[in-house]
């Protein structure tokens, strides 16, 4: 999965691709590179490993010039992280840069000739490129051959081409990856994203799935899947795509992590009128929608599946309501079985998570009663594929460790609980809003910890490795803490539930190791005991993170004040974050770009 940013415009166009491609390296980062055309067909083509900020340093010592050009951010799936296989690659003439995945074995079966070829990379992208060089030159409509030549590959992209004959022109296609077309007074352009246009257009207008589009000086020509002429559905930018200042933050983790009362906070205002559930917030005919549900099936992927198995906890305990929980990943490639009257939730931050769009496609065949999204993104593909939508209001999450955007869902996944409650007249659902109401001032009061928790993470010994507990709902919740500390610190966590200790686990203890404990079940407290005396008999330490007092001594604990122990997950969720912020921190990490990841999954 990668950034793609591209432009013809009336002035010099290298400084706006660099910016364009700065704000999508929340897509991948780990080579960059660029194409320009001028007037008199002249390709310069730069490609660097690392990051955008490696680009902009060799264009200024070898500068590009013209008005067109085509620009990329890259995240490796077929090749090392190098030069030869930044983007774009060229061949015949050609340039172009793509996100997604090629099926090429499928592709060079169609053409043999091309596997004889010698390669300049090891990318899927190369192939594809040469693939629609085939009969690029005979082609007198080019869209009509690209539409024609792309209609034969597996696999999902969107690209962006140039072609040295033609230095006015671009071209671009979509499927299964986004890509958005700009303009403004200078030009028109396409970006991966609404977000990277907004600082130099006035409009954009999303590629619908299987367009291709051909850009000649300010003229767009656009066809649909089926070839018919279409117009752009341009529209202006909201608020939310305003260009985000880490605001005095070091990282935008850190900034994310202090955002969360205020976004809860927000984000429950537009949730409830006059005290109730505003249920027109997820789609006409909710009320009736969640009366039928007899089961849930939830999918999702990361820390979003995390959000997930709590709800599960939630939803089972206080509804009665069955719910399945699974990643989306295995889901899509086995067979299933959907119950009546069964509700498919799928949840992602970013909404364009491949493996989750993936099984959201593949559920639909299975008879679900509706698709409900659980997303923070209004514009992504999941937002526009679902039945029902829950928007989540955490605003832009650039840091590529989720924690505004998770806690958000947790807080979306709450709230439904006592929607479900609300139309069934459980009693219950005005207790839960009175929670819900008071969680931003919790959240904010755990942050007030954060000095002590910043002193465990100087202290606390990562390696060989360590081992965060949790039972019930703190389970899960165990797991999003090592995918967090895996993730910036690069260090192996484990989690397990509590029970699970004495099936495995306890043979990975020795003395010194810290085992990170997570409590915040009042009912599991004795359960939760005897496994710290477990860990404890064997010289290991135990750092407990709990809400409620638990009849034992721990290595170090913090204890937040006992409340009502539902939401307890999300009340300690703040202080696994910042542990992990403050350990990659004291270890000196790229903290918002961890190594190897990003931020949108779009590839499989
Ligand atoms: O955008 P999504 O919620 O679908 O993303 C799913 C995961 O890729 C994501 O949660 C990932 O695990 C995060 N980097 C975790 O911090």
């Amino acid at each position: 999965m990668c950034g793609i940013f591209a432009a013809s415009l009336q002035q010099q166009v290298a400084n706006q691709l660099l910016s364009g491609l700065e704000s999508l390296e929340y897509r991948g980062y780990d080579s960059a590179g660029m194409a320009v055309l001028n007037a008199a067909g002249q390709l310069q083509l730069v490609r660097v490993a690392g990051k955008v900020a490696n680009l902009r340093q060799r264009l200024a010592e070898q500068g590009v010039h013209g008005q067109l050009g085509i620009a990329h951010t890259r995240w490796a799936t077929h090749g090392g992280a190098t030069q030869a296989n930044a983007h774009p690659h060229l061949y015949q003439g050609l340039a172009m840069v793509h996100n997604g995945i090629i099926e090429q074995q499928a592709l060079l079966a169609q053409a043999p000739e091309l596997a004889q070829q010698p390669w300049l990379s090891d990318t899927d992208s190369e192939r594809l490129l040469r693939w629609l060089a085939l009969g690029w030159r005979q082609a007198s409509d080019k869209l009509l051959y690209l539409q024609q030549q792309l209609a034969s590959v597996q696999g999902q992209y969107s690209l962006v081409l140039i072609d040295q004959q033609q230095p006015d022109c671009l071209w671009a296609a979509r499927s299964g990856s986004p890509l958005v077309l700009g303009r403004s007074e200078q030009g028109a352009y396409l970006a991966s994203d609404s977000q990277a246009l907004q600082p130099w257009c006035h409009e954009r207008a999303l590629l619908d799935e299987g367009a291709v589009l051909q850009l000649q000086g300010q003229e767009w020509q656009l066809r649909d899947a089926q070839g018919q002429q279409q117009e752009p559905k341009w529209q202006g930018f909201s608020q939310q795509q305003q260009r985000v200042d880490r605001n005095g933050y070091a990282h935008y983790m850190h900034q994310e992590i202090h955002q969360q009362p205020e976004v809860l906070a927000s984000s429950w205002q537009q949730l409830m009128t006059n005290g109730k559930p505003r249920l027109e917030r997820l789609g006409s005919g909710a009320e009736q929608l969640l009366k039928q549900v007899k089961e849930v099936q939830i999918l999702a992927c990361g820390s979003s599946h995390h959000a997930a198995l709590i709800a599960k906890y939630w939803y089972e305990a206080h509804l009665q309501l069955p719910v399945r929980v699974e990643i989306a990943s295995e889901y899509r490639y086995r067979q299933s079985v959907c119950q009546a009257d069964t509700l498919l939730m799928v949840i992602s931050q970013s909404g364009e998570t491949a493996d989750t769009l993936a099984a959201l496609r593949h559920a639909r065949q299975q008879g679900y009663l509706a698709s409900l999204g659980i997303c923070n993104q209004a514009e992504s593909s999941l937002a526009q594929e679902v039945d029902y939508l829950l928007l989540t209001q955490a605003g832009p999450e650039i840091s590529v460790a989720s924690t505004k955007a998770l806690l958000c869902q947790l807080q979306a996944l709450a709230w439904l609980q006592l929607a479900f409650a609300y139309v069934r007249q459980a009693p219950n659902w005005q207790h839960w809003a009175d929670q819900l109401d008071a969680l931003p001032e919790s959240i904010s009061h755990s942050l007030s910890h954060e000095q002590q928790i910043r002193q465990w993470a100087l202290d606390l010994p990562l390696l060989p490795c360590c081992l965060v507990l949790g039972r019930g709902p703190s389970y899960p919740l165990a797991q999003e803490a090592a995918l967090k500390l895996q993730e910036i610190c690069y260090r192996p966590v484990l989690a397990f539930a509590g029970g699970e200790l004495k099936h495995g686990p306890l043979a990975l203890l020795e003395p010194g190791m810290v085992v990170i404990v997570l409590a915040g079940e009042p009912h599991l407290a004795n359960k939760m005991a005897a496994n710290i005396a477990e860990v404890q008999a064997r010289g290991a330490e135990v750092w407990l993170l709990s809400e409620g007092q638990l009849p034992v001594i721990a290595n170090r604990q913090l204890n937040l004040a006992e409340q009502d122990p539902w939401l307890a997950p999300l009340r300690l969720l703040p202080l696994v974050q910042l542990l992990a912020y403050h350990r990659a921190l004291s270890q000196g990490e790229l903290i918002d770009q961890p190594r190897n990841l990003a931020k949108s999954v779009t590839v499989e």
